[in-house]
């Protein structure tokens, strides 16, 4: 008894002892962050700093934990938090507390046009991510849509580099006030999924600082990310992982950056560019030094003991080193060592909530012939649900962010719920797509087996349109690859599986016919005319059914616009018709900054449907844009204004677009460039002011001589459209 009375004294007296003593600095959070960072460095070993720059395991780096500095856990994606996998492999740890909320795709939030939406999307996924531990979310991606063909577009925010910095920066902001850091990416210039991990992008610094890299620089300067992640691709013969030009140059020297550069999964291929080119964590290295990782082989990796290799013997210098360590532990800082961050939640109703209210603003009605939609639920006996997608699960596939999802109501289910027994609802299947439903070992979904051919199925669907008030035709893309999905681009432009047939059929078997498009691409439409009603339904995560029905019913009023052109054929689309896509070992931008509908623009090309096209089931009528100033000087801003009305029966949201207009310039500009937007809610018969104010960045060009941005005095012209295509009217302004 006095032996153990002895012991917890003498227990008791250390830790006295130890409590005495001063705290650290680093682990002292009432000092400034960078002081903490300093003593953190100067108490690591070498070897302690070289293991703390890369990977432990498939996605983990391991802390310092002699200093009680926590593993660094990245997860994927930028829609849900992605299920564990084994230590070191990708295949499925096969827990059962990883079920997620699956979020919309983010094509989805760029088509919201709502910079709450897009808070609300970054709190909810880093309350998810934090409440699993997660300290990096590998997300959001914000690669411009160049061409409709590529795999990845569903995972980023469309064709213009102004919609997608705006609505990058409040997801950011919202994923980081869980003490979780966004990793932005794939940094930059990744814009197809052919050759991804070697094709070198040849654009011209115009575009470049035009089109491909303003999403990112907001996400640095306006949104603070913590990380960026470089992409798999060449820029100037260079790996962007190691990239000169992009990380040091432009990302930490133009822009400041003081995060952390994480390279993509493999991305990182040389032995000494890693060192002095910026990169600041390696992730996923294929150490077999051809494409894939040896097991558990994170000591080859390149900044390993290769690195501390070359340091022990001279070689290279610690400066390089010291700089890498101090951003990852200032992320460590921001993260897992600030004791004050919230604790997260994970897949509750609130979020699956968020995640419906998102879809819901992100749907677009863009065809509504006759008034077919909303369906009247009073008068309508019979509705034919057709197609695959109605019944397919789309939150599992598509590549890196594909997710086991808590659980995800079918457009064929949601339809059901919200019809109840007012009307009849029946489904045929219509055509045969892809019936896995499965990824990476998570199946989840219907099992969608089906044995029946082409021709019977179609003569089923047929027969039951026939005898319907009104036909659904949910169809589209999906998850499979060629389709929605990493690692691949669509080979064709048109719809899959012959859905065209399906749709001109059904589209003589019953005049009442609606498309929704699943996907996260523009598709070929040659049935557009037969087909009165059709809604862009992109990938909705969660709650699709729900907020599809609800949409299509009227409980909701759809309030989406289009992130991107859909062009009538491939060859409207300037990477095809001017550039290169996907090319071979390199790939040419020749449209330079003519991207989207800055090409339609400038060709005169009436698109399918036009860049922030989106329709309501109510009406508006835009009155007289005024400005403040006539005369501008170049550090003034400028401010527009224009009355709105909702001149129909219901309430409704508008996206009021103002582009800019460079009427004379020395440099060629496009027609018009998007550089304010404001979504406004106007109850049925109510008129709103709105207001948007830009400065001088909003009237200026990159000019390449110079390597400046320059706003030339002259003529300019402010232009109001309910879409880039739909003008409603225009205002001249001068600069002085
Ligand atoms: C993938 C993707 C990247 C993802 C990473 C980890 O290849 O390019 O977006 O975050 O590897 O899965």
């Amino acid at each position: 008894m006095l032996k153990k009375c002895i012991a917890v004294a003498a227990i008791f007296f250390a830790a006295a002892a130890v409590n005495a003593q001063e705290k650290p600095v680093y682990l002292d959070d009432s000092k400034p962050l960078n002081l903490r960072v300093e003593d953190a460095l100067q108490r690591m070993t070498l070897e302690e700093k070289i293991a703390f720059i890369h990977a432990q395991s498939k996605f983990s780096a391991p802390g310092v934990p002699r200093l009680g500095i926590p593993e660094v856990w990245t997860t994927d994606g930028p829609h849900g938090i992605r299920p564990e996998v084994k230590w070191d492999e990708w295949d499925q740890a096969g827990w059962t507390n990883d079920r997620c909320t699956a979020f919309p795709a983010l094509t989805c939030l760029a088509a919201t046009w709502n910079k709450d939406m897009s808070s609300l999307y970054g709190k909810s996924i880093g309350e998810e991510a934090r409440f699993r531990n997660k300290n990096i979310l590998l997300g959001p991606g914000v690669n411009i849509y160049r061409s409709p063909l590529n795999g990845r577009n569903f995972e980023y925010m469309g064709e213009d580099p102004f919609l997608a910095g705006q609505m990058v920066v409040p997801y950011i902001k919202g994923v980081q006030s869980n003490g979780v850091a966004a990793c932005v990416k794939h940094f930059a210039l990744n814009n197809q999924e052919t050759n991804r991990n070697t094709v070198n992008v040849v654009v011209d610094d115009r575009a470049l600082y035009e089109i491909y890299l303003p999403a990112f620089k907001a996400a640095v300067q306006q949104g603070g990310a913590w990380s960026i992640m470089g992409s798999y691709n060449k820029y100037k013969g260079q790996q962007n992982c190691h990239n000169q030009y992009l990380l040091n140059d432009i990302l930490k020297g133009e822009w400041g950056f003081e995060g952390v550069v994480v390279s993509d999964w493999g991305g990182v291929h040389d032995g000494m560019q890693p060192i002095f080119n910026g990169l600041d964590l390696e992730f996923g290295t294929w150490t077999d030094g051809l494409n894939t990782g040896n097991t558990n082989a994170y000591d080859n990796y390149y900044l390993a003991k290769p690195y501390l290799d070359k340091i022990k013997s001279g070689k290279v210098g610690t400066k390089e080193l010291d700089d890498k360590v101090r951003r990852v532990l200032r992320l460590c800082f921001l993260t897992t060592l600030d004791r004050n961050r919230p604790y997260g939640s994970f897949a509750t109703p609130e979020h699956a909530l968020a995640g419906r209210k998102i879809a819901e603003e992100g749907i677009v009605l863009l065809q509504n012939n006759n008034n077919l939609l909303p369906i009247d639920l009073n008068k309508t006996k019979r509705i034919a649900v057709i197609g695959e997608n109605a019944i397919k699960a789309m939150t599992v596939g598509g590549g890196s962010s594909s997710l086991k999802a808590n659980y995800e109501v079918s457009p064929l289910d949601g339809i059901k719920n919200i019809v109840g027994n007012k009307a009849e609802v029946v489904y045929a299947r219509g055509y045969v797509g892809d019936p896995n439903s499965n990824y990476n070992g998570v199946v989840f979904g219907a099992d969608l087996t089906e044995k029946r051919p082409a021709e019977e199925l179609l003569a089923e669907a047929v027969k039951l349109a026939k005898s319907a008030d009104i036909v659904i035709f949910v169809g589209g893309l999906n998850k499979s690859p060629y389709q929605d999905d990493e690692g691949y681009d669509r080979k064709e432009y048109a719809l899959p599986y012959n859905q065209d047939k399906v749709v001109s059929e059904l589209a003589k078997a019953n005049k009442n016919l609606v498309f929704v498009n699943i996907s996260g691409n523009a598709v070929a439409m040659p049935w557009v005319k037969q087909v009165p009603a059709i809604v862009q339904g992109w990938y909705l995560g969660t709650e699709t059914g729900n907020a599809l029905a609800r949409v299509l019913v009227g409980d909701v009023n759809p309030s989406g616009k289009l992130p991107f052109t859909f062009p009538v054929s491939l060859a409207d689309n300037p990477a095809k018709a001017v550039g290169e896509f996907p090319g071979g070992d390199e790939v040419h931008y020749t449209e330079g900054i003519f991207v989207g509908y800055r090409y339609a623009d400038k060709q005169n090309i009436k698109p399918l449907f036009p860049f922030g096209h989106g329709l309501s089931y109510t009406s508006f009528s835009y009155g007289k844009v005024s400005v403040d100033k006539s005369k501008v000087n170049a550090d003034d801003k400028v401010t527009f204004s224009v009355k709105v009305k909702n001149t129909g029966k219901r309430d409704g949201a508008e996206i009021v677009q103002l582009y800019i207009s460079d009427l004379k310039s020395s440099l060629t500009r496009p027609v018009k460039e998007l550089k304010g937007f404001e979504k406004v809610y106007l109850k049925a018969g109510e008129e709103k002011t709105v207001s948007i104010t830009v400065d001088k960045e909003a009237l200026s060009y990159f000019d390449d001589k110079k390597h400046a941005w320059v706003a030339e005095p002259g003529d300019f012209e402010a232009i109001i459209g309910a879409s880039s295509a739909d003008v409603k009217n225009k205002v001249k302004f001068t600069l002085k």
